[in-house]
């Protein structure tokens, strides 16, 4: 070995052993119970009962399993610390978006989290989690770490399985032959799935507010999303092992560094805010340092490799379609060379379309080609805010004068006073 090879090999053992020791166990990344000695804010290591404990609201945690054995983990508040009323009927379903979870509806704080808004207004909130994020990975049969099979899903298996199994929980659990719906993003998509793909399911909503719905995703423009769009969508079908087919998961490099570097404050204000606005488009002063700080705790919240692929797939086709399997496989899946649409005709029941003129992951083009699809809408209704953003929804400080409003009107034009 000449001295020169001999440096490059050191040279690289020692990128390793920093790598080590910045991510690998017992790093400085490694959060524990000391954490918030750290300077990790406290939400941002609490889970959605401790998150909502934190700030006097009282949170159930439910145990959901798929007719496919995925067991996911759906919080209710009962009612919000601040209502002061009786608790309308029916209950209401919040659904969070692509790599989010249940604490994205909290992560803004009670003046601005969507789970405070809607508890405090008296409504029975229960927030769902969908297979693959934190709370959705485990399974009867399958282990995530060891069962590539676990990771085989998509949007379109959390529409028709997990979105009626939470439906039918809650239903059971309540008593209630009907239930309210709040979707953002993908939480909208998987609706727009589970009514195109399940009979007896659309029907037992009484009304559907959209948040930006990821149906169509023709004018989808976000800079990163366009780039890493066609890796996903090629490398998708060369994987083999669970380590490769699980992605963003909560503790995973990733959501370690975000996490790790977001939870100081001037970071926070810069490096993590433009990291956030490049992916998510501008609007100054909407999103709270503070939020910042948290939100990384809970995000990126895991998904699979296949779902970022679908969504890829979408975004190039410009088409609310099922998985591309290539040509000769989609003939023996679907009967098709191409794969078939969703049927956006069977979401016959109410629907609210709320979207932002500056949303550039589900762009404004995409939102009016979809409320020409639907049967029955009810109202689409461009936020008043020019800059609002996709990530607005859930974490700018404004959400109650901005989507609040709207949310509640419909929610409440469809439910009525009931005991408690
Ligand atoms: C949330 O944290 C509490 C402890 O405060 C724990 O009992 C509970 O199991 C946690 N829930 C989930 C889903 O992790
Ligand atoms: C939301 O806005 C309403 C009306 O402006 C106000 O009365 C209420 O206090 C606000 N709620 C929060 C949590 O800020
Ligand atoms: C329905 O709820 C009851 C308790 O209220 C429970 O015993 C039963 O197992 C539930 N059934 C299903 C299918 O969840
Ligand atoms: C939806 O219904 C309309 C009117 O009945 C029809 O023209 C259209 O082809 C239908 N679309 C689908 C996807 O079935």
């Amino acid at each position: 070995m000449t001295s020169k090879s001999g440096d490059v090999i050191f040279l690289l053992y020692l990128l390793f052993a920093m790598f080590k020791s910045t991510f690998g166990k017992n790093s400085v990344f490694e959060i524990d119970k000391d954490a918030t000695s750290k300077g990790y804010p406290r939400d941002s290591l609490s889970n959605f009962t401790e998150f909502a404990r934190n700030y006097g609201y009282k949170a159930e945690e439910h145990t959901v399993i798929t007719e496919d054995g995925y067991i996911l983990s759906v919080f209710r508040i009962p009612k919000g610390k601040n209502c002061r009323g009786r608790i309308r009927q029916p209950p209401v379903l919040l659904m969070h978006g692509l790599l989010q979870s249940s604490d994205s509806w909290l992560d803004a704080g009670p003046s601005a989290g969507l789970a405070f808004l809607i508890s405090d207004a008296c409504y029975d909130l229960w927030v769902g989690n969908v297979r693959g994020t934190y709370y959705g990975r485990r399974n009867v049969r399958l282990n995530p770490d060891t069962d590539a099979q676990f990771w085989n899903f998509d949007t379109h298996d959390m529409g028709k399985l997990d979105v009626p199994a939470i439906i039918d929980y809650m239903l059971n659990e309540t008593g209630s032959s009907k239930l309210n719906y709040v979707g953002f993003s993908q939480g909208a998509r998987i609706f727009y799935i589970m009514c195109s793909e399940t009979s007896g399911y659309c029907d037992k909503i009484i009304v559907f507010i959209n948040l930006a719905p990821a149906a169509r995703l023709k004018y989808t423009s976000s800079m990163p999303i366009l780039l890493v769009i066609p890796f996903f969508v090629l490398t998708e079908p060369l994987l083999s092992s669970p380590r490769e087919l699980e992605v963003f998961q909560k503790g995973g490099v990733i959501q370690k560094a975000a996490s790790f570097l977001c939870k100081d404050n001037i970071l926070a204000g810069t490096v993590c805010r433009v990291g956030l606005t490049l992916y998510n488009s501008y609007d100054p002063g909407s999103i709270l340092t503070q939020t910042i700080r948290v939100l990384f705790g809970h995000f990126p919240a895991g998904t699979s490799f296949r779902n970022l692929a679908f969504y890829g797939q979408n975004v190039v086709s410009g088409k609310f379609q099922k998985y591309d399997y290539g040509p000769s496989k989609n003939v023996e899946v679907y009967g098709t060379v191409q794969p078939p649409l969703y049927n956006l005709n069977r979401t016959n029941i109410p629907v609210v379309l709320i979207y932002g003129e500056n949303d550039v992951l589900v762009d404004s083009k995409d939102v009016q080609w979809l409320s020409t699809q639907l049967p029955n809408l009810i109202e689409s209704y461009q936020v008043r805010r020019l800059a609002w953003t996709h990530l607005d929804n859930c974490y700018s400080q404004y959400t109650n004068v901005t989507i609040f409003p709207k949310i509640h009107e419909y929610l409440q034009k469809y439910s009525k006073d009931g005991s408690v």
